[in-house]
């Protein structure tokens, strides 16, 4: 059944588990993260950003996720829009059925410009008005995801501030996200803490210190009552990473938020947790391996069910070290 990410959430904070929220375009990801949760008994979050609307069509979309409701009737899945920079995106979701959606109030209509705060505030405060009147969850975002370590957003194409950050916008400030979620009443909240989006999110080996975790219980302690969200939560698997580029692909080097970290933010408050690139990644190192592995296959069922279950795996792994499987 279709519910929002409120009751969702909800649920998760009570026991104390945090939910991966994929993005989906297409009906690979969609199958993949619906057979992983019906396989460990999770409830899913699966998002749509605008990237995905432009690349299926809004409605293509919405009727991706009904027909896995359909399928899978017994597993709870929150239909989120990911990223809407403006309230007028807000709207056009709502009224395409989305349960959930996310007001990015912290960069400007151009996914790129960061924004005061009071603007931030505004744009939110209308979202949730309208949203709730629906019965519709709101996601609302304060601070500018970036790595602490280039003081960049790292994201080319899509959502990702311009430039280089300086270090408080960095890490979002316990005081005002109080305050934000006093004057807007979003039911979650995605913090700055250390993460951005994309594959390249730092340049050397993760030693334990990725994610801003004393920031993150600062936050928590402070507005316990609000769920966080950690966008750019990728891990950016080493293993698909080097199959990519053993079958001609062309990767950097570069790491991504270890799931240790992760698990570790769960325990101070995270309840959902965005990922797309790790699914990205297995499902082109999936495809390349299988063409390279079966040049004289010209069926695409054949590397697209490669592609699925690489991405399932991803996804199985996700729902039982947050802690969401058996949840359902
Ligand atoms: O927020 C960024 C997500 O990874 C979505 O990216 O707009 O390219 O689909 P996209
Ligand atoms: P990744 O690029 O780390 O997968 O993050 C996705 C995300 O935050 C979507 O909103
Ligand atoms: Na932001
Ligand atoms: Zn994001």
């Amino acid at each position: 059944a279709l519910i929002s990410m409120r009751q969702l959430l909800d649920h998760a904070a009570e026991y104390g588990y945090g939910v991966p929220a994929f993005n989906v375009n297409n009906l690979e990801q969609m199958r993949a993260i619906m057979e992983a949760a019906d396989e460990t008994d999770s409830p899913v979050i699966v998002q749509a950003s605008a990237g995905a609307r432009k690349y299926a069509g809004a409605p293509f979309l919405r009727h991706l996720i009904l027909a896995a409701v359909e399928e899978w009737p017994h597993i709870p899945v929150c239909m989120h829009q990911d990223h809407g920079t403006s309230p007028a995106v807000c709207q056009r979701s709502i009224q395409l059925g989305f349960s959930s959606v996310m007001m990015d109030g912290s960069l400007g209509e151009d996914g790129k410009t960061p924004t005061s705060y009071d603007y931030n505030v505004d744009v939110t405060r209308r979202v949730v008005e309208i949203a709730h009147a629906c019965g519709v969850s709101v996601e609302g975002e304060l601070g500018c995801l970036g790595s602490l370590e280039t003081g960049t957003a790292g994201e080319e194409d899509g959502i990702g501030a311009e430039g280089t950050l300086d270090h408080s916008q960095l890490l979002t400030d316990p005081e005002e996200a109080a305050d934000f979620v006093a004057k807007t009443k979003v039911d979650a909240l995605a913090i700055a803490i250390g993460t951005s989006h994309g594959a390249y999110k730092f340049t050397r080996p993760p030693t334990g210190d990725t994610l801003a975790i004393s920031r993150i219980k600062e936050i928590h302690q402070r507005i316990p009552n609000t769920h966080l969200v950690m966008h750019g939560s990728s891990s950016v698997p080493q293993e698909w990473l080097a199959i990519i580029n053993e079958f001609g692909g062309d990767m950097g080097e570069t790491y991504g938020v270890p799931v240790e970290e992760i698990v570790e933010g769960i325990k101070h408050g995270v309840r959902k947790v965005n990922i797309d690139t790790d699914l990205r990644m297995a499902s082109t190192g999936a495809i390349r391996k299988h063409l390279a592995e079966n040049r004289a296959n010209f069926d695409p069922r054949k590397y697209y069910t490669a592609a699925t279950k690489a991405m399932k795996e991803i996804c199985r792994s996700r729902y039982e070290a947050f802690g969401t499987a058996g949840h359902a």
